[in-house]
């Protein structure tokens, strides 16, 4: 009976130590596919290329040609549009902090507004990259 007990006791032990390996594992597998899919974006002419069009056709009026907040349709907005370039992003500087910015906007904002109802996921994380390309840091 001790046996069997002993048995049962090793047996369970292989089976969670296992499990963590392969949730480790699998865990780590998806977040280098992100960490890949990112740099992808980042370093594509393609991708960046497509989001500077889109910038030009739908950021400018307020942004600015260059992201300096001073476009033609940013003299009467108050709050004034972020100069990309320069001014510290409320909503976070990483890529990904962009990308979910540009796309549900800002709170509460009449100016910056939820962009996927505009764009689709491609076009969001083009524009995402190239506004990334934009800050200085
Ligand atoms: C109608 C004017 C307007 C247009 C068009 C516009 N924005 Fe904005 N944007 C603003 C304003 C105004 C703010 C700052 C709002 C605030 O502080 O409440 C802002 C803020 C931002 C921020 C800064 C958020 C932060 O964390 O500080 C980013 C990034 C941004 N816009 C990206 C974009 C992109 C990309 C596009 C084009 C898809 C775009 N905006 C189009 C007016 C505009």
């Amino acid at each position: 009976m001790k046996k069997l007990i002993g048995l049962v006791i090793i047996l369970s032990l292989f089976f969670i130590l296992g499990e963590t390996f392969y949730l480790h594992s699998s865990f780590a597998k998806s977040n280098q596919q992100k960490k890949l899919n990112i740099e992808k974006l980042d370093f594509s002419k393609q991708t960046l290329k497509e989001g500077k069009t889109l910038y030009k056709r739908h950021c400018v009026t307020c942004h600015g040609i260059k992201g300096y907040g001073d476009g033609p349709g940013a003299t009467n907005l108050n709050p004034k549009p972020r100069n990309l370039k320069e001014d510290k992003l409320k909503y976070g500087e990483s890529y990904n902090e962009i990308l979910k910015l540009v796309s549900n906007g800002i709170p509460k904002s009449k100016d910056m507004v939820p962009w996927k109802n505009v764009l689709s996921k491609k076009q969001l994380e083009s524009i995402s990259a190239y506004v990334k390309t934009l800050r200085k840091n």
